[in-house]
């Protein structure tokens, strides 16, 4: 401790401390704490130590000898020692003060008085680089964590997405996500896993995927997985669901009506959508993979055509694409113009005439919306035009298995023209349009999204993804941050504000988050 400057000892140092905000009286002085922002953000901070304040707790705004805690998230002792002897010349060996994890803090402003300290919450310093510990604690919040395509754990990120998806087809919201979470946490892993203990201290692994992974280690194998496989419901909606146009309630449905086949589905008497009805005529092609560089195909496609009537707009490739992915289900692109305004009813002149040129098989354009929307609500979904179409993508070698890049399209020529919904409609018993093995062309799910300059950021990071990724991120800036985060715009509750922002950068930094590049958002 001799090398901290003494600070006068005041009944009031909360009171003295910078940083503003909303201060209680201090009712627990016997405990002094100090947040360390590195990986919490200063925003974060910022918060914690108002809530703090609130609740009477005594909050020092810089590190001094009257701390009794140094609380810090997602840093190890050593990380958080190594901090302090640089920023405040503390030297390690005499320091005091209880180097502790964020959930004694967390625990202590439930419970509303400062915890004993317990084994758990101390974060160790100088241990022992025993095999398999890790440097670093994995975060809960897949936001926080740098998750690149590099899946170490792939054997048992497989069984828990097998049982996130049933979970999902049975609309268990809780399971969904618990699985989910699971198999998020062991992506971001930078070893594989090869004993339990392997996984102590690594957060959002319940029993259930605790269990699941020590039958795999034990067996190769996870019995409930093995059976799910083989059930006819999980089966069966699992291959309903992956029809453009049904969901898990339509699947469902048809599964308790007894189908159980994609030919009985065509043969009933069923009412289709124009969507499922392009779904299930387009169905061989749109389940095989789109690869990147039919991706980048799309992209010249979609350039040629929207250049024609507005020359300098920017079109972006996001979704999985933009994370780095060789290969996806659709390909998303992101479609604006640095003159706000310009960008307006850009989205049907572009699709009539692809349409025109025979390219656009099927397309549902949706106007923007996003005068109608009061900015509190917490939607999903986004108010931007956008169109979710099918593309039909000319190919000069006809095999596009996965693996072997051999597509060289381009525009789809006039002739073929007309292939296109209008010569099926209300004629469902024929819903089959790519089964010939020998058609050069291949049908492709494509999504425009067109966002005005000014919410460009918001929109690129909300479609670029992955699906938990957003979520946590929109998770964390409720929670933690008080803010509501859409593809449109940040809104900071306390401020009663919107946070511009003109990049990604910029919307990481307004939340307190360290920046995550998307190769790294593959959670
Ligand atoms: P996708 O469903 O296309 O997923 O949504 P993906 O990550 O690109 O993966 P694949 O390869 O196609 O399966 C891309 C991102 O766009 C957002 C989602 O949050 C997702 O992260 N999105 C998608 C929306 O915001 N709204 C939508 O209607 C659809
Ligand atoms: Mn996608």
């Amino acid at each position: 401790m001799a090398q901290v400057p003494r600070k006068k000892k005041r009944k009031d140092s909360a009171l003295s401390l910078g940083g503003g905000g909303p201060v209680g009286a201090v009712k627990f002085g016997e405990a002094g704490i100090f947040l360390v922002e590195r990986r919490m953000g200063s925003s974060r901070r910022r918060f914690l130590t108002e809530l703090a304040r609130k609740k009477g707790f005594r909050v020092e705004g810089q590190m001094s000898e009257s701390v009794t805690h140094v609380v810090s998230e997602n840093n190890s002792g050593d990380e958080v020692l190594e901090l302090l002897e640089k920023q405040n010349g503390i030297c390690g060996t005499e320091f005091t003060a209880a180097l502790v994890d964020i959930t004694w803090f967390t625990e202590s402003m439930g419970a509303g008085k400062p915890l004993q300290l317990e084994k758990r919450h101390r974060l160790q310093v100088k241990r022992a680089a025993a095999a398999g510990t890790i440097a670093v604690p994995v975060s809960p919040h897949a936001c926080q964590r740098r998750t690149t395509l590099n899946n170490r754990n792939r054997l048992f990120t497989d069984a828990l997405n097998i049982l996130a998806e049933n979970a999902e087809l049975s609309e268990n919201e809780g399971p969904y996500l618990a699985f989910t979470r699971a198999s998020s946490v062991l992506k971001s892993l930078p070893y594989n896993v090869t004993k339990m203990d392997d996984l102590k201290g690594i957060p959002n692994l319940g029993d259930h995927s605790r269990k699941l992974i020590e039958e795999i280690l034990e067996g190769g194998t996870c019995n409930e997985v093995q059976d799910l496989i083989q059930n006819v419901r999980y089966q069966t909606l699992k291959k309903f669901t992956s029809i453009f146009g049904v969901g898990v309630k339509t699947a469902d449905k048809w599964f308790k009506e007894g189908l159980r086949t994609l030919n009985e589905l065509r043969a009933s008497t069923i009412k289709f959508t124009k969507q499922q009805e392009a779904g299930l005529l387009y169905y061989e092609d749109l389940i095989l993979p789109v690869t990147k560089v039919e991706a980048d195909l799309i992209k010249q496609i979609i350039e040629e055509a929207v250049h024609r009537f507005l020359p300098s707009a920017i079109i972006t490739l996001t979704g999985g694409f933009r994370r780095g992915k060789e290969y996806g289900h659709d390909v998303d692109f992101l479609i604006t113009h640095r003159e706000e305004g310009r960008e307006e009813g850009l989205i049907s002149k572009v699709i009539s005439w692809m349409t025109a040129q025979g390219i656009i098989l099927y397309d549902d354009i949706t106007d923007n919306s996003y005068h109608k929307w009061k900015y509190k609500e917490s939607e999903t979904f986004d108010r931007f035009a956008k169109c979710f179409s099918i593309f039909k993508l000319q190919k000069m070698v006809h095999n596009l298995e996965p693996g072997r890049t051999c597509s060289h399209g381009s525009l789809a020529a006039n002739e073929t023209r007309g292939i296109g919904l209008a010569g099926h409609a209300g004629s469902p018993r024929h819903l089959t349009a790519t089964a010939a093995k020998d058609k050069d062309w291949k049908a492709v799910r494509v999504d425009l999204v067109v966002a005005p300059f000014g919410q460009y950021a918001y929109a690129l990071l909300g479609w670029t993804g992955s699906r938990l990724f957003e979520r946590d991120l929109r998770r964390y800036a409720k929670h933690f941050g008080h803010m509501i985060l859409n593809s449109h715009s940040l809104f900071d509750n306390k401020q009663n504000t919107f946070l511009l922002a003109a990049t990604e950068e910029e919307i990481f930094a307004h939340l307190g988050l360290d920046y995550i590049p998307p190769q790294e958002r593959n959670a």
